[in-house]
């Protein structure tokens, strides 16, 4: 089989698509990136940037028939256009049928319940009222998500006490039982044209007991081997009925009896699979091209255990992003840092991320510490 080189449209320019770019380069593939921010960090580095909305029928439309194949790095893309693009034959991955199921909450859960794929109990409601009978009947804590348009913590809510209920979403959401886990858990799992799977080692999301928020992701995980097997097991799974082509992260939540419970999947490169660049055989960027452009799916091997630390903007920091002890991290070993090349930081913002290797996961995690108490994202 021979392989010609093609243009390649990705709708959005964040971070995530500059890693995709990265892996695309290697090949020599033509890059679009469409993306509504004037200074996204793709802008520079391909040759065809559009500014426009993901939203905008026509925007994404227009942007799609100039390419072979398209893809995403975010799911809140308008999926009407990618179906008319996927008629006109342009080759739309992950498909649009997948992205719409995904876009909506609800519609997951459906998905996971019909597919006998294990996930925490739940309920549809249309409005506030509904939400809170549900509540009321059940006599349960619930999380209550927004069925569209929640990220990062966005769009979910704990209705656990009568004071929560202030804070409930007056929207369709999805009311689901909240689960009592002892960890969450991701698995990356890649689907090519020819329906192959190949799948990463489990990642385990460590949470800073003090602030609750998440502290590092460790691949592999410290869970059983019949933990690992299942995990990947369901993410195989998931995949399949899913019928995605390209790669897909599976959140899972991992309970106190090691029951494993699907908390929802991103069909794109996911934060949870970064340190598959330094820490695995073929990175989870490289592995989603392989997959969408027909060719064999990678080695999955995780050749060294890593740590992975997200770098956030400091707190009360808004400005011109400057990297205080970048220097200073990057002396100690096996440190790889990543700068998305954001303009502005502000608290929290999402503005790199420091994968640390060691053979030793204890000596990584010592690490990994240490780069987080160096290396600071702050502002003139
Ligand atoms: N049913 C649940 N029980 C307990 N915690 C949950 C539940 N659902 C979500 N969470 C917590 O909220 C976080 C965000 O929820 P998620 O559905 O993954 O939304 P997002 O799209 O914002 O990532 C999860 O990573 C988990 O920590
Ligand atoms: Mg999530």
């Amino acid at each position: 089989m021979s392989f010609k080189t093609t243009t390649l449209g990705i709708l959005g320019g964040g971070q995530l698509g500059k890693m995709l770019i990265q892996e695309a380069v290697n090949l020599n593939i033509e890059l679009f990136v469409l993306d509504p921010d004037q200074h996204a960090p793709c802008k520079h580095l391909v040759p065809h940037f559009t500014c426009g909305s993901l939203q905008d029928f026509n925007t994404v439309y227009e942007f799609g028939k100039q390419v072979e194949v398209l893809t995403i790095e975010i799911e809140h893309v308008n999926v009407d256009a990618l179906f008319k693009l996927e008629e006109e034959g342009v080759k739309v991955f992950p498909q649009p049928k997948v992205l719409k199921m995904v876009q909506d909450k609800g519609a997951q859960k459906v998905f996971y319940k019909e597919n006998n794929i294990p996930t925490a109990p739940f309920f549809l409601t249309n409005d506030k009222a509904e939400s809170l009978q549900i509540w009321q009947q059940q006599g349960k804590a619930f999380m209550q998500k927004l069925r569209k348009g929640g990220y990062d913590g966005k769009g979910v809510t704990k209705l656990s006490h009568e004071a929560d209920l202030q804070n409930a979403f007056d929207a369709p959401c999805v009311m689901e039982l909240l689960v009592n886990f002892k960890k969450e858990i991701a698995v990356i799992v890649a689907r090519n044209t020819k329906g192959e799977l190949a799948v990463y080692d489990v990642v385990e999301m460590d949470f800073n007991p003090q602030q609750n928020l998440v502290e590092f992701l460790q691949m592999p995980a410290n869970v059983s081997k019949s933990v690992e097997s299942e995990a990947k097991a369901i993410a195989q799974k998931v995949a399949e009925k899913a019928d995605i082509i390209g790669i897909l992260a599976v959140e899972m939540f991992l309970t106190h009896d090691d029951e494993i419970l699907v908390n929802e999947i991103a069909p794109r490169a996911h934060n949870s699979g970064h340190q598959t660049i330094e820490g695995c055989r073929t990175s989870q960027y490289a592995q989603h091209l392989r997959a969408i452009l027909n060719l064999p799916l990678g080695n999955t091997t995780c050749h060294t255990p890593s740590i992975m630390v997200n770098l956030l903007g400091a707190a009360g920091q808004t400005g011109d992003a400057i990297y205080e002890g970048l220097e200073e991290a990057m002396q100690l070993p096996n440190v790889y840092v990543h700068l998305y090349g954001k303009k502005t930081t502000k608290p929290y913002r999402k503005m790199g991320h420091v994968t640390i290797l060691h053979e030793n996961i204890e000596e990584a995690i010592k690490n990994a510490r240490l780069v987080q108490s160096i290396l600071k994202v702050t502002s003139l």
